[in-house]
């Protein structure tokens, strides 16, 4: 399986296994009073959480287990002859007009830079180190997917002759490994699936290697910053120290497909070490908070959420899952773990409109000083990622027999199966109803009504803050793909035009909107006024998310179906595949 062009590492890969048992005992010895008191701290969050919400103890470690033996999933079999999946090319052109559009204006202002700022033509970088090819990498795979050859040609070449990872640079910015994981590493990854050109292969591995000493702290759990040309992994001080718990499970698609490529267990085991430590961190609700304290493995208090800093662990949860080809139960086993218990602690209804949506929980210290745990009607735009996933996990980990039509009929699908499948489709439902707005387009979060709360709004939804005359910060619209994801994925299962018609209306709204005449796309500030003001940056998920799940939502589904392949949250896929090694933890 190992490609051969990528040379094993020269570094002294002295017995990894060795190395994460010592680690793993000592994570668990519990030598001080640190590992006792955030012991307590763990008990504390969930005795909160229980109390708070009133709920059966007994009945939140209850797991239904139905339908736990299915033997891989396959949809193509049983397909009928209905659904018409036929690509709609007029539609997909559009998109790879828009995908030229931006990718010029880029090319001709900023090429090489990390972010693109379109309204005065110009780029920056992450550091004053300079460029480490952001916005190049994230868009290859784009190009390769739409067939633009000479725009590819052009980008392969900077990043042969020009990208350099010898950047000494402070890379204190928000979550730094996440986006260079996801965007860089992810990148380089599926371009090299796409093209089979080894020369992306070995920019990735020389990327993962100075990311690798990022994994040396006492439990394994990775720092959130990195010297890339110094190899060091450097703690995120704003935070004290912790790491955010989406960071720390979002590298494990990208390590994994490496480690098979490079036939090297290293990335494996790193990554995979992480999901021990989050395993065994597990609190009483099978909730994840967004921190984890690196030092000694625990959740630290802090928010539950599926949005920031929560969201792509469920992702990755699912994924990985999928990325083995449903051989690691484990991650079978916390999927449905934390699909539970976000069904029974964090999804909610709206009182009027019955709109599907997940809540967050804010821990909160009373007189007393104890923690009470409250519910917040929140919901980021980044949850829009979680209809698609639950409906891509119900029809993968919730069947009956282990393949389903398209749509799934209630009798392939387990109980689980079935109320993942419903959730999915209504939160889908939900994050359309919030594109309805002066634009068309979706804010960065809202809140939904709740019983009793003075708001005015002509909707069970509204964006967070926003009051009469004054729209807050969260009223922006940043380019975002998580709803068009969920579309893509969506009609993939269903064959149902809606989805289609749904992503169509959304393109256009960016169209009218968000297009900058000079080129590129600009963020819009208030998603409720016309006509719109612009900020001036085009983020680079435009272009390897937002217009590639456009793109593929109008292809026919022979272009990266769903159950050969894995998406990363960057959008960047990788093939399936039947692993090598076994799954080092249960
Ligand atoms: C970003 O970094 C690249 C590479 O060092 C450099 O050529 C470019 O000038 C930098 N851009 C800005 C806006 O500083
Ligand atoms: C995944 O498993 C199925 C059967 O369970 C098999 O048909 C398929 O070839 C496997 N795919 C890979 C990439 O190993």
């Amino acid at each position: 399986m190992a490609d051969p062009a990528i040379r094993k590492r020269k570094t002294g890969k002295s017995s990894p296994s060795q190395k994460n048992e010592h680690l793993f005992t000592d994570s668990k010895r519990g030598k001080d009073g640190t590992t006792i008191k955030t012991v307590l701290a763990a008990v504390l969050v969930s005795a909160g959480v229980l109390l708070y919400m009133n709920y059966d103890t007994a009945r939140s470690f209850v797991r239904t287990r139905l339908g736990k033996q299915s033997p891989g999933w396959d949809f193509e079999a049983t397909r009928g002859g209905a659904v018409d999946f036929s690509a709609d090319l007029p539609k997909r052109d559009a998109v790879v007009a828009a995908f030229k559009h931006a990718w010029l204006a880029y090319e001709r202002d900023a090429m090489g830079d990390d972010e693109y700022h379109p309204i005065r033509k110009a780029g920056s970088n992450l550091t004053q180190a300079g460029g480490i090819g952001y916005t190049v990498v994230d868009s290859i795979d784009s190009m390769l997917l739409m067939g633009l050859e000479e725009e590819h040609a052009r980008a392969r070449k900077w990043v042969a002759e020009k990208m350099t990872f010898e950047r000494d640079g402070n890379f204190n910015t928000f979550e730094v490994l996440l986006f260079t994981t996801i965007r860089v590493l992810g990148g380089l990854l599926s371009a090299y699936h796409l093209s089979g050109d080894h020369m992306y292969a070995e920019r990735a591995q020389d990327l993962a290697d100075r990311i690798l000493p990022v994994f040396n702290t006492p439990t394994g759990l990775p720092l959130s910053m990195v010297n890339l040309k110094k190899r060091e992994g450097i703690p995120d001080k704003d935070n004290h120290g912790l790491v955010s718990t989406a960071e720390v499970s979002t590298l494990q698609l990208e390590f994994k497909y490496l480690a098979m490529l490079a036939d090297d267990d290293e990335y494996w085991r790193k990554a995979e070490k992480v999901m021990q430590v989050i395993k065994d961190a597990r609190i009483a609700t099978g909730l994840a908070s967004i921190f984890l304290n690196p030092d000694d493995g625990k959740f630290a208090i802090s928010p539950i959420r599926l949005g920031s800093r929560g969201d792509s662990y469920y992702e990755y949860l699912l994924k990985q899952y999928l990325q083995t080809n449903l051989t690691e139960p484990v991650y079978r086993d916390m999927y449905d773990d934390a699909m539970d218990a976000i069904h029974t602690h964090l999804m909610k209804t709206s009182e009027a409109e019955g709109l599907t949506y997940t809540a967050e929980i804010l821990p909160e210290r009373d007189q007393q000083g104890k923690i009470i745990w409250r519910v917040i009607p929140k919901q980021d735009h980044l949850v829009c990622f979680f209809g698609g996933s639950l409906m891509l996990g119900a029809v993968s980990t919730g069947t009956v027999g282990g393949t389903v039509s398209v749509p799934p009929r209630a009798e392939e699908l387990t109980a689980q199966g079935k109320r993942d499948w419903l959730s999915g489709t209504e939160l889908v439902r939900t994050c359309m109803a919030t594109h309805n707005t002066a634009t068309g387009l979706s804010p960065e979060i809202v809140h939904f009504r709740m019983a009793g709360d003075g708001i005015e709004s002509k909707h069970d939804w509204y964006i967070k803050g926003a009051r009469p005359g004054y729209a807050p910060y969260d009223a922006r619209y940043i380019l975002r793909p998580e709803t068009v994801e969920s579309l893509f994925i969506a009609f993939r299962l269903t064959g149902d035009p809606q989805y289609r018609a749904w992503g169509w209306d959304i393109f256009q709204a960016i169209e009218k909107h968000c297009r900058v005449e000079s080129g590129g796309y600009a963020s819009v500030l208030n998603v409720d006024e016309l006509p719109v003001k612009y900020e001036d940056k085009m983020e680079t998920f435009l272009m390897s998310e937002t217009l590639k799940y456009l793109y593929l939502l109008f292809s026919d589904e022979s272009v990266l179906p769903l159950n050969k392949y894995v998406f990363n949250t960057e959008a960047h896929p990788f093939p399936v595949f039947y692993p090598s090694l076994r799954t080092g933890f249960s």
